[in-house]
């Protein structure tokens, strides 16, 4: 049977802050599906990560389809209604535009979408990451991908044993989609060039080589490209299927055991180490750390079971710890050097007022004596 996941997100508001949705907002968005989705969904799933709202769906319909991403929108409109009612902060924050036209790429929720023959037995998983960007996937997608160290199955598996195809994507580049394709194993290189550069170049998709099939789907929005301001980091989400001729469940997640530096946390302006969380976890401490959740399902003629929250395991207490404290020394050091975002990825534009200001104030002496040893190294070599 042929279907297609589809994630949306959005944070449309939330409590105390940039916490996480209320219960009464989580619901309204909710019933929202179940009653508008119910002839149009083959099934359905919300949950929240930190301060955004996904909804899950597979249906028959390709990626993009007019009516799930309407579906989706409106369920956010009706959710930002109840939130403006409980007066949650940033009610309707990622709801860009007036109007809804053709789907919601481009009108502030990230989307994610994969299409394909169901299997027999179809695991797939379903990441949701907040208070980062989407380039905080390119290492653990590296890893699981393209890395015998972190997947034997690159080895083992003969379904995996051609490697496979990444599409990466130029978020600067605001004209269209600007993309390459890249293949693992014998681009590495070039794949790691460029995923090593989180904010400028993320993973789109991932393809088998073997089979060509897509393995998985990553948002690539760029919030403060699309409103040209500050609007909150992009929080991005992500679908992948798992085992047989992809990698299997335990190798996609390994990689956030490194709890690995990412673009976030507080003002969308930070470096702080990624924290694997339990579904429906909020945020607190800096508002970070970045976290990221994991649902992990199965799937039979696009029902899905419960989810099964992959890092609830006690084997990431371990690992949050260990965040928690690489978070703690990163923040000893305030602004300074690597704990803040280079100029270009400040969330803000307070910064550039106030560098406006001092450059005013800056002089050129009528005399360098800062510059006077120099010349006189210089005119010595010479000479
Ligand atoms: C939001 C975020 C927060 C906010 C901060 C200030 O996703 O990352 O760190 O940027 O709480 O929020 P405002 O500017 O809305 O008061
Ligand atoms: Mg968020
Ligand atoms: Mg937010």
């Amino acid at each position: 049977m042929k279907l297609t996941i589809s994630v949306i997100k959005a944070d449309i508001g939330s409590i105390g802050g940039h916490l996480c949705p209320s219960q009464r907002l989580m619901e309204t968005v909710n019933a929202y599906v179940t009653e508008h989705g119910a002839n149009l969904l083959l099934d359905s799933y919300i949950s929240y990560t930190g301060d955004d709202i996904a909804i899950v769906s597979t249906h028959e319909r390709d990626p993009n389809d007019a009516e799930v991403h309407k579906l989706c929108w409106d369920a956010f409109m009706a959710g930002t209604r109840a939130a403006k009612d409980q007066g949650l902060y940033g009610a309707g924050q990622d709801l860009l535009k007036e109007a809804f036209s053709g789907n919601v790429r481009g009108m502030g929720p990230a989307v994610a979408e994969l299409r394909f023959d169901e299997r027999p037995n179809e695991p797939f998983l379903f990441f949701a990451a907040d208070k980062t960007d989407p380039g905080a996937y390119n290492l653990p997608l590296y890893l699981a991908f393209a890395d015998p160290m972190n997947t034997p199955g690159l080895m083992l598996s003969p379904g995996m044993s051609e490697g496979f195809r990444f599409v990466i994507m130029d978020v600067n580049y605001t004209e269209g989609d600007r993309v390459i394709e890249l293949n693992a194993p014998e681009d590495l290189y070039g794949i790691a060039t460029l995923l090593r550069d989180t904010e400028r170049y993320v993973v789109e998709s991932v393809w088998s080589r073997s089979t060509g099939e897509q393995a998985a789907a990553i948002s690539t929005s760029r919030l403060h490209n699309i409103a040209g301001k500050y609007t909150g980091k992009d929080d991005p989400v992500m679908l992948v299927r798992v085992q047989k001729d992809f990698p299997a469940t335990g190798e996609v997640l390994a990689p956030y055991a490194i709890g690995p530096y990412v673009a976030g946390a507080m003002r969308g302006s930070h470096q702080m180490p990624l924290m694997p969380v339990p579904l429906n976890s909020g945020i607190s401490y800096f508002d970070g750390p970045p976290v990221v959740s994991c649902a992990a399902f199965a799937m039979q003629r696009g029902k899905m079971t419960e989810p099964v929250d992959a890092f609830a395991h006690p084997f990431w207490d371990t690992v949050r710890d260990a965040v928690a404290r690489k978070a703690i020394d990163m923040r000893r050091q305030g602004f300074f050097g690597a704990a803040m975002l280079p100029m270009s990825e400040l969330e803000y534009t307070g910064i550039m007022e106030k560098l406006k200001t001092l450059d005013e104030r800056f002089v050129v002496r009528a005399e360098s004596t800062h510059a006077l040893p120099h010349r006189a190294i210089a005119t010595a070599r010479v000479g």
